[in-house]
């Protein structure tokens, strides 16, 4: 089963209330957060606060993507304000075991952000700490930017890689996912689709998000 989680930062923030409520009503499993600090990506979002009334507005659960250095720093914080799931890109911490731990003992589902380069090699000793890989699949910072189609390859190897370890984590893929992007990376081994531009930008977001989730 595909899961869709719609990113809003490609909301209209005038009418956010309602941006969140048309996720869930188009079907939308989670609600992806992106959180930036001007430093490990170059562009600055939103924080803890903003996430506390985006999560007890939303009907379904707030999947926060950090994109911030030293992410151990802030992960009880997000937890606090209504995180259900936090990921942590790999190239911001240095105890990338202990931030998946840390996120697992604030009650909430860990995942592991890998940037296009990354290789998915730094997995390999942590398999069994994190409940979700999110393969980015634009360069972090900026929605509306173009899938790059090297990371289909790299979906493909961590999905290899999850079976024969037999570790049942999730793939999540990250930038430039629309209905025309999404089918490969299916095939290849996604099942949780994040989409900003090609959601938020969408005539009918309901058909939208069903023909994304259709490619399962
Ligand atoms: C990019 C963010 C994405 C972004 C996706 O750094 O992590 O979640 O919002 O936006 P689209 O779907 O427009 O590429
Ligand atoms: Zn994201």
């Amino acid at each position: 089963m595909i899961k869709l989680s719609p990113s809003i930062l490609a909301a209209n923030f005038l009418k956010l209330g309602e941006e969140i409520e048309s996720a869930a009503d188009a079907g939308a499993d989670y609600l992806h957060y992106d959180v930036m600090d001007g430093m490990f990506v170059p562009n600055i979002s939103f924080g803890q606060g903003i996430l506390k009334q985006v999560a007890a507005r939303s009907r379904i659960p707030c999947d926060v993507h950090l994109m911030i250095e030293q992410p151990e720093r802030y992960v009880e914080s997000f937890a606090k304000n209504g995180a259900r799931i936090i990921t942590v890109h790999a190239e911001a911490t240095r105890h990338l075991n202990r931030a998946l731990h840390q996120i697992r003992e604030c009650g909430c589902l860990a995942g592991v952000s890998l940037n296009p380069h990354t290789s998915p090699e730094c997995l390999k000793y942590v398999l069994g700490d994190f409940d979700l890989v999110l393969v980015m699949t634009v360069n972090p910072g900026f929605g509306g930017q173009k899938m790059i189609p090297a990371c289909i390859e790299k979906v493909r190897d961590i999905k290899a890689m999850l079976d024969a370890a037999g570790a049942a984590a999730e793939i999540e893929v990250d930038g430039g996912v629309s209905v025309e992007t999404a089918g490969d990376l299916v095939r290849a081994g996604a099942s949780v689709l994040v989409a900003g531009s090609a959601f938020f930008g969408a005539k009918d977001r309901k058909s939208y998000a069903a023909a994304l989730k259709a490619l399962g």
